[in-house]
C-alpha cells in the first residue's frame, strides 16, 4: 500500500516550452493505444454489461484525430471482447459501469463532468480516463482533474497519459489514480503514479489497477442524518456521545468497524424528518441534506420508492412489507340470487337448451299425422307439453306410454331430470350453509372493477403515485 503511495512532487514552477507537442510518431500511438487495450482487454471484459465511450476535445481538431485513431485500435483489437457504447443523450435502462472518457485538456473533462447524470453512469463503476493532451501535463492539473472526479465519488478512476510535465521519458505512458483515505488524511485527492509502461513493454501483470480504495477509511468522519425511528434506527447517547442503535443502526455500526470509519449523528427533527421530493425539484427534510451534501447518508427506515430514488442512492432492501387495503364486507346475496347460485351459466345453458329441443321437437309434431305423434308420445298421454314440464319438475305421470319407443323416450328424459334436479339440491344445500354475503373484494383489479374510492395517508400515496388509475380516485 505504501509503496503504491508514491507521492508526486509538484514540479509545476517549471514553465519550459513545451517540446512535447503532438503528433507524437505512429509508435508512441501505438504504444499507448496498446496499453489502453492491455487495460481494456484485463478490466472490462464482461458477459453482462457494455462499455460506455464519451469524447470530449477542446484544444484543437488536431487532438479530436489523434483520438478518433486511438479509439480506432481499441475498437478494431478488442470489440470481441467488449461491447461499447457511445454516449448519447438516450437515457439507458441500467447507469453504466465500465466507461471509457477521453479528453484532451481539462477543459474537457469539466465538459464531460457536466454532462454526468447517475441516470447513465454508476459513479461506482471502472472508469478509464485517457487524457490525450497536446502539451505536457501539470501534476497541479491532474490533482484538480482528480478533485473534480471526488466531488461525484467517482473513485475507481485510471488515468492514462503519454505526457507529463517533469518526467525525461516523453515517451513513457503513466497511468494515475488516486486514493481519497489514506493514513492521517482524509479525503486526500493527490495523484498516484500507479505504474509507468516504457515504449514496446507490456502491462505489468502484478500491478492492481483497480485496487478497492474504499475499504479502509482510517478512522475518518462519515456524517449521518438520522430519524429516531425505533425499531429501526435509534439515537443513542453513549457518553456524550450520540450512538446509533436498532436494526440499521447494529448495522451501521458493523460496517463502521469493518471499513473503520466513525461517524457523527445530524438529528433529525421537526415534521418533516424524512423529507419529501417536491415536483417543483425542491426538497426538505434528510432528503434535503443528503442532495445538499451537507451530510453524507441518511438512516431511519427510508422506503425505497421511486421519486426519493431519483435523488438518492439506498443501500440493498432488507425487508419488505405488503401494502395492506381494508375493503368493506361483501354486500348479502338477494333471493332471486339465491336461486340461480348452485349451477354455472353453462349448466343453466344446457338445461335451458334440452327444454327447448324437447318443446320444439313437440311443437314440429304437430304437423305431422295422427300415427306418428301416436308412435313418440303413445296412446292417451293427454297433452305432451304439459308433460315435459311435469317431469322436469319432478311431477307424477298420471299414465304412462304404451309403446316401447314413447317409453324408453320418458325414461330417458325422467332420468335426466332425476339427476339435475339431484345435483341442484346437493349444490343448493351447499350453498346455503356457507355465508350468504359475496366474497369480499380481493384483488386490485376487482376494487378497481367495483369502482371504490381509496382512502389513503399522504406518505402511502407516494407509493402508489405510479399507478395513475389509483391516484385519479
Ligand atoms: C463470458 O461467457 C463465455 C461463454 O459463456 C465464458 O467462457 C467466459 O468466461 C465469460 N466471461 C466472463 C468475463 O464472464
Ligand atoms: C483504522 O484507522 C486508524 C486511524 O487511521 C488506524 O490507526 C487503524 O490502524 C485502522 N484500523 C485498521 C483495522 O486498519
Ligand atoms: C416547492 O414546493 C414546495 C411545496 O409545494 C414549497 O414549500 C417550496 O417552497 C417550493 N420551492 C420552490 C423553489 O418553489
Ligand atoms: C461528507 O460530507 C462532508 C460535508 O459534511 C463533505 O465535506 C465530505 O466531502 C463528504 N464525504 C464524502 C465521502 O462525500
Ligand atoms: C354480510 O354483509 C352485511 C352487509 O353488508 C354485513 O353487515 C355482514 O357483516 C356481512 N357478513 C359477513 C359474514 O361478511
Amino acid at each position: 500500500m505504501k509503496l503504491l503511495l508514491v507521492i508526486l512532487t509538484l514540479n509545476t514552477v517549471s514553465t519550459k516550452p513545451s517540446t512535447l507537442l503532438l503528433p507524437p510518431e505512429e509508435s508512441s500511438v501505438d504504444d499507448f493505444s496498446d496499453a489502453i487495450v492491455a487495460i481494456l482487454r484485463r478490466h472490462f471484459v464482461s458477459n453482462h454489461s457494455s462499455t460506455m465511450i464519451t469524447q470530449s476535445s477542446k484544444v484543437d481538431d488536431h487532438t479530436e484525430a489523434v483520438q478518433l485513431d486511438i479509439l480506432d485500435r481499441i475498437l478494431l483489437q478488442t470489440s470481441n471482447e467488449i461491447a461499447y457504447i457511445f454516449s448519447n443523450p438516450v437515457r439507458p435502462r441500467r447507469p453504466r459501469f465500465f466507461n471509457v472518457l477521453l479528453f484532451d485538456s481539462y477543459l474537457a473533462l469539466r465538459s464531460i463532468l457536466s454532462q454526468l447524470h447517475p441516470d447513465k453512469y454508476d459513479y461506482s463503476g471502472y472508469y478509464l480516463l485517457i487524457l490525450t493532451a497536446p502539451r505536457p501535463v501539470f501534476s497541479r492539473t491532474l490533482q484538480q482533474m482528480f478533485i473534480d472526479l471526488w466531488a461525484y465519488n467517482i473513485v475507481n478512476v485510471v488515468l492514462v497519459t503519454s505526457n507529463m510535465e517533469g518526467h525525461d521519458s516523453a515517451q513513457d505512458i503513466a497511468l494515475f489514480t488516486y486514493f481519497p483515505y489514506v493514513e492521517h488524511h482524509c479525503e486526500h485527492v493527490h495523484p498516484v503514479l500507479l505504474h509507468r509502461l516504457a515504449p514496446f513493454s507490456k502491462l505489468d501483470p502484478s500491478v492492481d489497477l483497480f485496487p478497492p480504495k474504499l475499504s479502509n477509511f482510517h478512522g475518518c468522519p462519515i456524517r449521518i442524518a438520522a430519524v429516531d425511528y425505533p425499531p429501526y434506527t435509534m439515537i443513542e447517547s453513549v457518553g456524550g456521545r450520540q450512538r446509533l442503535r436498532g436494526m440499521e443502526g447494529d448495522m451501521l455500526n458493523m460496517i463502521a468497524t469493518l471499513l473503520n470509519f466513525t461517524y457523527e449523528i445530524v438529528e433529525m427533527t421537526g415534521d418533516d424528518h424524512w423529507g419529501q421530493v417536491f415536483e417543483n425539484g425542491s426538497f426538505s427534510g434528510a432528503v434535503k441534506l443528503v442532495v445538499e451534501g451537507t451530510v453524507n447518508m441518511t438512516s431511519g427506515c427510508f422506503s425505497m420508492r421511486g421519486e426519493r430514488m431519483s435523488a438518492m442512492k439506498s443501500s440493498l432492501s432488507y425487508y419488505t412489507i405488503k401494502m395492506m387495503f381494508a375493503v368493506p364486507p361483501g354486500r348479502p346475496y338477494t333471493a332471486f340470487e339465491k336461486l340461480f347460485r348452485p349451477f354455472g351459466a353453462v349448466t343453466w345453458t344446457l338445461v335451458s337448451l334440452y327444454t327447448a329441443i324437447g318443446a320444439g321437437v313437440i311443437f314440429l309434431l304437430k304437423f305431422y299425422p295422427w300415427s306418428v305423434r301416436k308412435f313418440v308420445y303413445g296412446r292417451g298421454t293427454g297433452m305432451a307439453c304439459m308433460n315435459l314440464m311435469n317431469v322436469f319438475f319432478g311431477g307424477a305421470m298420471s299414465r304412462t306410454p304404451g309403446r316401447n319407443f314413447a317409453r324408453t323416450l320418458l325414461f330417458l328424459w325422467l332420468f335426466q331430470c332425476f339427476v339435475l334436479r339431484s345435483l341442484y339440491q346437493g349444490s343448493l344445500f351447499e350453498y346455503l350453509q356457507q355465508s350468504k354475503n359475496f366474497s369480499h373484494v380481493n384483488s386490485l383489479k376487482r376494487i378497481e372493477a367495483a369502482k371504490m374510492p381509496y382512502r389513503m395517508s399522504r406518505g402511502n400515496v407516494m407509493y402508489v403515485k405510479e399507478i395513475p388509475s389509483i391516484l385519479k380516485r
